[in-house]
C-alpha cells in the first residue's frame, strides 16, 4: 500500500459562502492507495496500459469496433455510429445478430458440458442444479417453442416477467431473446401493483411468472401477486392474454392462489409438448430492442429504458471480459437481483457471452445465517464476486468474522449502487477478499446498461470510495450549475456528465422520447439543432469531483441531499462519519424541516449486535460527525434504530424514515423487506 497523499476536502463553514452548493456535499476525504495482487496482475485479462490511448476521444467512435469483435455476427454492420438524429444515437448499423445465440449456441462446440448457471436454492438442504450450457440450449429452445407456438409471440412482442432469482428466469428471458421479444422483467420483490404499471407501460401480451420461491425461510406465495397485476394491468386497459407459470417444483403447484382457467398456464406442464423442439434464432437488427428496464425514478412513472441487442451485449461482454476480468474457467458470482440491471448485464448477459459459469442464488445473503455466501463461494469455488455496499454492511453488521471461517479465494471483487464507505470497503477488502483480491467500484446506471468508472483491475490502484478513472471509451465531464465545466482534476464538486455516446447506453425511453431528451441531455446541451455528438453531453443526475489523480467521486443523485441553511450535505459523508463509531453497523440521513436552517440532517444509526443503545453513543455519534465533517453537519437528533427500513434489494428506504422524522404518514411500507420496523421506529421518534 503506497502512502501517497491526496488532497484533504475538508471545508469549513467559514469557507461555504464563496463555494457552490455542490462543493458542500464533499467532505469525506480522499483515502490512501491499495495495490492489485501481483497474482491477480499476472493473470488478468487486460494488463496493456496501451488500452486508454486506444481508446482516446479522438479514437471515437472506431475504437468500439473492438467491443462488436467479442460477438458472433450474421450479417457484420456498416456503420459503426449514426448521429443524424440527435440523442437518438445508432450503433452497429447494418449488422444482425442474435442475443441469445451469442450467450448459448455459439459456446456449445467448446464449453457443451461446461456449467452454465449455478442456481443455488435458498433451503441449503436443497442440492445446487448445475445447468450446463447444453441443456441451457435444450430448455431455451423448448421454451422459445413454446412461446411462439404456443403463445404465438413474434418479434418485437413485448413480454413482462415477475420472477424470482431461480435459473428459469434467464431461461425466459434467453427464450424472449431467442426470438427478438422485448423483455421486461420486474424485480419479484415489487407487488403485482408495481407489476401492473408496467404491464400497462410496455404494452405487455404475456405475463410469465413462478408459483412460489424462497425468502428468508419461507416458500412465499408469488402467483398471488401476478393475479393482481393482472386486474390492476387489464383495468386501465392492457390485458395479458396469459399467465406463464413455472412450478418451484417441477410437477407440483406450490401456490395457494387457485388457477384461473384458460388464463393460466402452467409452464412444466405445456412444455411437454415441445420435447426436442428447437427454434432457429431470428437474426435481428442491432438496433432492435432486447429488453426494456424500469428503473427507479425518485419522482413520476416508472421510466422504460430501452437497451439495443447489438450494442448492449457488445459492451456488457467487453466490460465482464475486461473490468470483471471474466475467463472461461472462472466461477462468477453477481449477488444482485437479475430484476435489475445489475442482474442482467452481469449475471446473465456478460458473464454467459463469454462462457463463464455464472451463479444465481435464490435468498438472501444472511439465510440462515451471515456464513451463507462464503459457504457458496467454498462449495461453487466461487473466484469473482460481486455485490453492493448495502450487503457488505449487512454481512459486516451480522457476521464480520465469518468470512474467515470458509476455505474460499477470490481473485476479484465488485461493490456497486452506492458510493461505499471507507471503513466498509476496508472489510471487504480485508475479511471477505482476505486481502488477496483486486476490487473494483463501478459507477454506472439503469439508463448506461453497464459500466462507466472503474478502476481497470490489474492497471489501477484502488482508492476506497472513489469509483476511479472512467473506464476505456468512456469521457466524463464535471459541470457546475451554470454549465460550465470544471478543471480536470480541481476536487470540486458538480453534475458528471459524458461527453461521448456509448455503445451500451438506452436508445430512449420506452414511449417517451421526449422524456428522455429532457431528463438526461437537455440541461448540458450546446446546441439543439446540432447533429454533432459533441454538442451532447450524457447527463447522470449524480453529483460528483474528480480528485487530482483523475479518480471520480460520486456524491449521490443530485436531488437526493440535505440542504442546510442553503448548503447541500452528501447524505453519504455524513452517514460515512457515524460509521467511523465502531459500534455503529449503519447510518442514513435525512432531512427534517427546520424553521431556522431550512433543513437540518436527522441520523437514525443501528449499532453492532449485542451493544445496548445509550444516550452517550448518539452523543459520541453526533461528535464524530460535527469533528469530521463540521457544525453545519450537527445532526438534529440521532435515533438508534433496531433495523433499518429496507427494500427487498436491501436498500435503506430514505424516504420512509424522512417522513417519521417529518411527522408525515410513511405511506405503502408493504414492499418493504421488514414492514413490521416502521412501527418500533416512529414509536422511538415521537
Ligand atoms: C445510481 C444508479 C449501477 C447499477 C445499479 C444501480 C448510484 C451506482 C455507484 C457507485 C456511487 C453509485 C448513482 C447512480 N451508484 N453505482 N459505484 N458509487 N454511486 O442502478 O438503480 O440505475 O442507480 O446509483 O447515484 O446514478 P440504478
Amino acid at each position: 500500500m503506497s502512502r501517497n497523499k491526496s488532497s484533504r476536502h475538508a471545508i469549513t463553514e467559514q469557507q461555504t459562502a464563496d463555494v457552490s452548493e455542490a462543493q458542500i456535499a464533499v467532505h469525506w476525504p480522499e483515502e490512501d492507495y491499495f495495490l492489485p495482487p501481483p497474482s491477480f496482475v499476472a493473470q488478468a485479462n487486460l494488463a496493456d496500459p496501451g488500452v486508454f490511448e486506444r481508446f482516446s476521444l479522438d479514437r471515437f467512435p472506431e475504437c468500439f469496433k473492438e467491443f462488436a469483435d467479442l460477438l458472433d455476427w450474421y450479417r457484420y454492420w456498416e456503420t459503426m455510429f449514426d448521429a443524424s438524429n440527435p440523442p437518438f444515437w445508432r450503433w452497429f448499423v447494418g449488422g444482425r445478430i442474435n442475443a441469445c445465440h451469442n450467450c448459448v449456441d455459439r459456446h456449445l462446440t467448446r464449453y457443451r458440458n461446461k456449467t452454465a448457471i449455478h442456481f443455488v436454492p435458498e433451503p441449503e438442504d436443497e442440492r445446487v442444479q448445475h445447468v450446463t450450457y447444453q441443456e441451457l440450449f435444450i430448455r431455451v429452445n423448448e421454451f422459445a417453442a413454446l412461446l411462439r407456438d404456443f403463445c404465438g409471440l413474434k418479434t418485437g412482442d413485448r413480454v413482462t416477467l415477475h420472477m424470482p432469482m431461480v435459473a428459469e428466469l434467464p431461461i425466459s428471458m434467453l427464450a424472449c431473446a431467442r426470438l427478438g421479444v422485448i423483455h421486461s422483467q420486474v424485480f419479484s420483490g415489487f407487488s403485482g401493483a408495481a407489476c401492473a404499471d408496467r404491464i400497462l407501460d410496455s404494452e405487455s401480451r404475456l405475463l410469465i411468472t413462478m408459483d412460489a420461491y424462497y425468502r428468508s425461510g419461507k416458500l412465499l406465495d408469488h402467483k398471488e401477486k401476478a393475479d393482481t397485476a393482472y386486474a390492476e394491468a387489464a383495468a386501465k386497459g392492457q390485458r395479458a392474454e396469459k399467465i406463464l407459470i413455472w412450478q418451484r417444483y417441477p410437477g407440483r403447484y406450490s401456490s395457494p392462489t387457485k388457477l384461473v382457467e384458460g388464463r393460466d398456464v402452467i409452464v412444466n406442464d405445456t412444455l411437454k409438448e415441445f420435447h426436442g423442439k428447437r427454434v432457429e434464432p431470428v437474426q435481428m437488427p442491432a438496433e432492435a430492442p432486447l429488453f426494456l428496464m424500469y428503473s427507479s425514478g425518485t419522482t413520476g412513472r416508472p421510466k422504460g429504458c430501452q437497451h439495443a441487442t447489438g450494442g448492449y451485449l457488445a459492451y456488457v461482454a467487453w466490460t465482464s471480459k475486461y473490468i470483471q476480468d471474466i475467463h472461461p474457467e472462472d466461477v462468477y458470482w453477481c449477488m444482485a437481483d437479475i430484476g435489475w440491471i445489475t442482474g442482467h448485464s452481469y449475471i446473465v448477459y456478460g458473464p454467459l457471452a463469454l462462457a463463464a459459469s455464472t451463479v444465481v442464488y435464490e435468498g438472501v445473503p444472511v439465510y440462515p445465517d451471515a456464513g451463507r455466501p462464503w459457504r457458496i463461494a467454498e462449495d461453487l469455488g466461487v473466484n469473482i464476486f460481486h455485490t453492493s455496499p448495502t450487503a457488505i454492511r449487512a454481512l459486516r453488521r451480522s457476521g464480520p468474522d465469518e468470512p474467515a471461517k470458509y476455505n474460499y479465494r477470490f481473485k476479484h471483487m465488485t461493490t456497486v449502487g452506492e458510493p461505499i464507505e471507507p471503513e466498509v470497503w476496508k472489510w471487504y477488502h480485508q475479511s471477505v477478499g482476505k486481502g488477496e483480491a483486486v476490487i473494483v467500484d463501478t459507477w454506472w446506471q439503469t439508463e448506461t446498461g453497464g459500466f462507466l468508472c472503474s478502476t481497470v483491475p490489474a492497471l489501477h490502484k484502488m482508492k476506497p470510495g472513489s469509483t476511479g478513472p472512467a473506464i476505456p471509451g468512456i469521457h466524463p465531464v464535471i459541470y457546475d450549475d451554470n454549465g460550465q465545466e470544471l478543471a480536470r482534476g480541481s476536487g470540486k464538486a458538480g453534475n458528471i456528465c459524458i461527453r461521448n455516446p456509448w455503445p451500451g447506453a438506452f436508445q430512449t425511453i420506452w414511449k417517451a422520447p421526449e422524456r428522455y431528451v429532457n431528463t438526461y441531455y437537455s440541461r448540458y446541451c450546446k446546441n439543439p439543432e446540432s447533429k454533432d455528438w459533441r454538442d451532447w453531453p450524457y447527463m447522470a443526475g449524480d453529483g460528483a469531483l474528480e480528485a487530482a489523480d483523475g479518480y471520480f467521486r460520486i456524491l449521490g443523485r443530485i436531488d437526493d441531499v440535505v440542504n442546510v441553511a442553503g448548503h447541500r450535505l452528501g447524505t453519504k459523508e455524513i452517514e460515512s462519519a457515524a460509521l467511523l463509531v465502531p459500534d455503529v453497523v449503519e447510518a442514513a440521513v435525512v432531512p427534517v424541516a427546520d424553521e431556522i436552517k431550512g433543513k437540518v440532517p436527522e441520523l437514525y444509526v443501528s449499532l453492532k449486535p449485542g451493544v445496548e443503545s445509550t444516550p452517550e453513543i448518539a452523543r459520541q455519534v453526533s461528535d464524530t460527525v460535527v469533528s469530521r465533517i463540521g457544525a453545519i453537519a450537527k445532526p438534529h437528533r440521532v435515533v438508534i434504530v433496531p433495523d433499518m427500513p429496507k427494500t427487498r434489494s436491501g436498500k435503506i428506504m430514505r424516504r420512509v424514515l424522512a417522513a417519521i422524522s417529518n411527522g408525515q404518514d410513511p405511506g405503502d411500507v408493504s414492499t418493504l423487506a421488514n414492514p413490521e420496523v416502521v412501527d418500533r421506529i416512529t414509536q422511538l421518534v415521537r
